[in-house]
Formats: structure tokens, sequence, C-alpha cells
């Protein structure tokens, strides 16, 4: 299990999405040796988003590839189907979105109840306010900076002002939850992310994406520390 005080570190987790799936085992040897601190693995469903992508297969085996814990993003209706799969199967974190989570508090309870860190996320166009009354009871807040299905969109700018008041909310409650922020997260967009608040940053072309991916992802945190 992943401890559950979360903040005040730069988290980089790169999205598996964007790997190539052929040389896994590589590509993820190459983000560990770049300091990687969690693996994130998106689950579709092709309801909830228009794309499908993996499941319990591939968090097993990156389970057995990696010691690193395992963020898993589902998106996907119903997500209480997965969860004793996913946590059998290896993951640390899982997050749900709060549009797809009509009992999310109950749900939340269970992830946690299963040994997992519990994460509630929500689509750009979704207020931040549906997880108001939750705040207290999640070790991580993914604020999603792209509508969610695809890899390689670009970077929302509103975002930034949605990360600020995340921020000031779980402050306001005195938690040390995780704030994750996911989609378009590159060297052009993390300072302005980590300035606003986050302090975990998800990355898929960004990472895999680059020539070097372990040199990319020490280029990305180096970023954070500067408050330009
Ligand atoms: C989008 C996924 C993201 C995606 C990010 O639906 O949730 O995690 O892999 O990819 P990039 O970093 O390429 O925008
Ligand atoms: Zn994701």
């Amino acid at each position: 299990m992943v401890s559950r005080a979360f903040a005040k570190k730069v988290r980089i987790a790169p999205s598996l999405l964007a790997a190539d799936f052929a040389r896994l085992k590589d590509q993820i040897a190459q983000v560990e040796e770049g300091g990687a601190d969690w693996l994130h693995v998106d689950v579709m469903d092709g309801v909830f988003v228009p794309n499908l992508s993996f499941g319990t297969k591939v968090i097993e085996t990156c389970r057995s590839i990696s010691k690193l814990p395992l963020d898993v993003h589902l998106m996907v209706v119903e997500p209480e189907k997965y969860f004793d799969a996913f946590a059998k199967a290896g993951a640390s974190v899982m997050t749900i979105h709060v549009e797809t989570a009509p009992h999310l508090h109950r749900q939340l309870m269970r992830i946690k109840e299963l040994g997992c860190a519990a994460g509630a996320v929500m689509n750009p166009g979704t207020p931040l306010d549906s997880v108001r009354e939750v705040a207290t009871d999640l070790d991580l807040l993914l604020i999603m900076s792209v509508n969610p299905g695809f890899g390689g969109q670009a970077f929302i700018p509103e975002a930034l002002g949605k990360i600020r008041r995340a921020r000031a909310l779980l402050d306001a409650v005195g938690s040390s939850a995780a704030l994750e922020v996911d989609g378009g997260i590159s060297r052009e967009t993390i300072n302005a992310c980590w300035r606003a608040g986050a302090d975990t940053f998800v990355a898929g072309n960004g990472v895999f994406g680059a020539r070097d991916p372990a040199a990319e992802i020490r280029a990305l945190r180096a970023l954070c520390a500067e408050m330009v």
C-alpha cells in the first residue's frame, strides 16, 4: 500500500497509454531509470470515453515488472465493478470519475477498504464543487486538463484556475491528498501547473514521445523547482 500522506512532493507519473507495448518492459525500465514516481495506467471502457484501452491483465503485468506504485485512472462507467480485480492485480491508487460515481463517498471508502489509495477526478467541464463534500476523504484529487479518452491532446489552459481552486480547497480542509493533473503535460505546461498548486504530473506523450524518456522525466521534474 502507498502512503496516504501524499502532498508536498513532486511526482512524475508517466502514462503507459503512450508507451510502446511491444517493448513495455524496456519502456518501464527507462522511466524507472529517469526517476518516475508512479506509473499511470489509463483504463477506458469505450462507454464513458470513446476509446478502449486495457484492464486487469495489464495492471497485473505492470505489477510483475515494476515496484513503482500503480496509479490507475478508471475512465469507465460503474467503476466499482472493477475495484476488487484491480486491487488484486496490484493497483496502488484507484481514481474514479465523479461523472460515473453517484455514490462517490461509498465508492471511495470501498477503494480504501481494499488497501488502495482513493482518488476522485472530474472532466474539464465538471465543477470542482462535485468533490467538495468528500474533500477530507480523498487521498488524491485529479484535475483533467484534457477531455479524457486519448493521449496527445492539447492542454486546456482553464485547468490552471481549477488547479488553484483545488489547492485552496485541499488546504482549507487540511488535506494532504496529492493534487494531480493529467493531459497535455510537457516542458511547456508543467511549471504553470506546479505554480498553480499541483504536485503530481501525468505525462504520456511528453515522456514516451521524447527521444530519451528518462532524461525527459528529469527535465520535467527540474522545471517544477523553477519558480519562473
Ligand atoms: C487521457 C488520459 C491521460 C493520457 C495523457 O484520457 O487520462 O492519462 O494518457 O496523455 P498525454 O500526456 O499524452 O496528454
Ligand atoms: Zn489518465
